[in-house]
């Protein structure tokens, strides 16, 4: 299989997972004092242990938008040095507690340290554990908390369809993260480093609202928008000078004064129990898989491999590898759904026939139509897929 062209706006999904992880494995510290006192008020920043302090690298204050009471379950989705998860554990208090889950095993010891060092660790729990799979039980905590982690997850859809399970129904998400609304360079959005600043893998603040509303939750409202300028963004120690000058020489300087905004995004998952979880809409057509409940993250399928396009607005666009002989599950969509096939041959197998279909190949499918797409050459069927881009 062929891989993207250095500077193609697209990563394959391993490969932004491997660059996060490894970016946040290797920082020598976080980005210290000088982040931490511009996202929190200074008698929290003083009332903090040092070590905390020195690994801040959130984008804004959840804990002091998530309204927390004292008794209240909390998780902190990747929790880093532990900073927010310090503060809600103060605000829930001693009948309360905190889930801290990060994907690396380093910031769960640096959080635990820090709940030791605050005298919180009594009501605390610090799990190694990604986002878009969490050991967390159904239903288990009140509110959801992350700051600067959701943009960092190639799954978004998936990540916050986690938060949904977990959380108590009534229960609430807040979440400090970075919104992009310009189209960034395609070098910037394959840049490792951008992705693990949470800059490439940002979404436009209409998406991120949509990606809530299709998780299920309500009450959406997204506030506290601060923005980032380029100068801001070198405070975090994820962009070496290398890339800070890609970025200085790629972006232009109306760009560079404001690359991203920070915003608090603030929901609930609703109380009523016919309400599900996943707003995936179900489609009962019998005999059809619905894709994962038609999760725009969910293609997963032996042999096919899903890649997401950045640069448009949707974020949906999705390119698809079907290996010979594989194909996807058989399933439908809420919306018109069209692809164009880029290369390989294979099938597009619908309820009233076979269709071949061949490069240069566009193809529509009425919503909620079953189908599955085959591949039959001796390389993989390539298609771009214009998922959900008709809501
Ligand atoms: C920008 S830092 C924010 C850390 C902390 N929330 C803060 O405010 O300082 C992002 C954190 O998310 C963690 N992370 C990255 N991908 C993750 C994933 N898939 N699941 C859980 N944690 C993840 C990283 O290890 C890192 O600690």
């Amino acid at each position: 299989m062929t891989r993207a062209e250095p500077g193609a706006d697209l990563l394959f999904q391993a490969e932004i997972k491997a660059a996060v992880r490894t970016a946040y494995r290797d920082i020598p510290t976080g980005a210290g004092a000088v982040l931490a006192e511009r996202l929190y008020p200074r008698e929290v920043v003083d009332s903090l242990p040092a070590a905390a302090i020195s690994w801040a690298l959130g984008v804004g204050d959840p804990v002091a938008a998530a309204d927390l009471t004292p008794g209240e379950g909390v998780l902190d989705l990747g929790c880093g040095g532990g900073l927010d998860t310090v503060l809600a554990a103060r605000e829930v208090g001693p009948e309360g507690r905190v889930i801290a889950v990060d994907v690396l095993p380093e910031m769960c010891a640096r959080t635990r340290a820090a709940t030791e060092a605050a005298g919180v660790a009594e009501r605390c729990e610090v799990e190694v554990g990604e986002m878009e799979d969490l050991s967390v039980p159904d239903q288990a905590v009140d509110v959801v908390i992350s700051n600067g982690v959701l943009n960092l997850s190639p799954r978004k859809s998936r990540a916050l369809a986690e938060v949904a399970r977990v959380l108590r129904p009534g229960g609430r998400l807040c979440v400090a993260d970075l919104v992009v609304e310009t189209d960034l360079p395609p070098e910037v959005l394959a840049s490792p480093a951008a992705w693990a600043g949470c800059i490439a893998g940002a979404v436009s603040e209409r998406v991120l609202r949509r990606k809530l509303v299709r998780a299920g939750f309500d009450d959406i409202d997204v506030a506290g928008h601060t923005g980032f300028s380029l100068d801001e963004v070198a405070l975090y120690p994820l962009f070496t000078p290398e890339v800070m000058e890609l970025l200085r020489q790629l972006l232009p300087r109306e760009v560079q004064q404001q690359v991203a905004l920070s915003v608090i995004a603030r929901c609930r998952r609703p109380e009523r129990p016919d309400d599900a979880p996943l707003a995936a809409p179900s489609v009962a057509i019998s005999g059809a898989t619905p894709l994962a409940a038609i999760a725009p993250d969910a293609v997963e399928a032996p042999g096919v491999t899903v890649r997401h396009l950045k640069g448009v607005e949707d974020a949906q666009l999705k390119v698809l590898d079907v290996e010979p002989g594989g194909s996807t599950p058989h399933h439908t969509h809420a919306h018109a759904h069209e692809g164009v096939v880029i290369s390989g041959r294979g099938r597009l197998r619908l309820e009233g026939g076979d269709q071949p279909i061949g490069p240069g190949d566009a193809f529509s499918i009425a919503p909620r139509e079953p189908h599955a797409i085959e591949s039959e050459a001796e390389h993989p069927l390539r298609f771009v897929c214009m998922d959900c881009l008709f809501d």
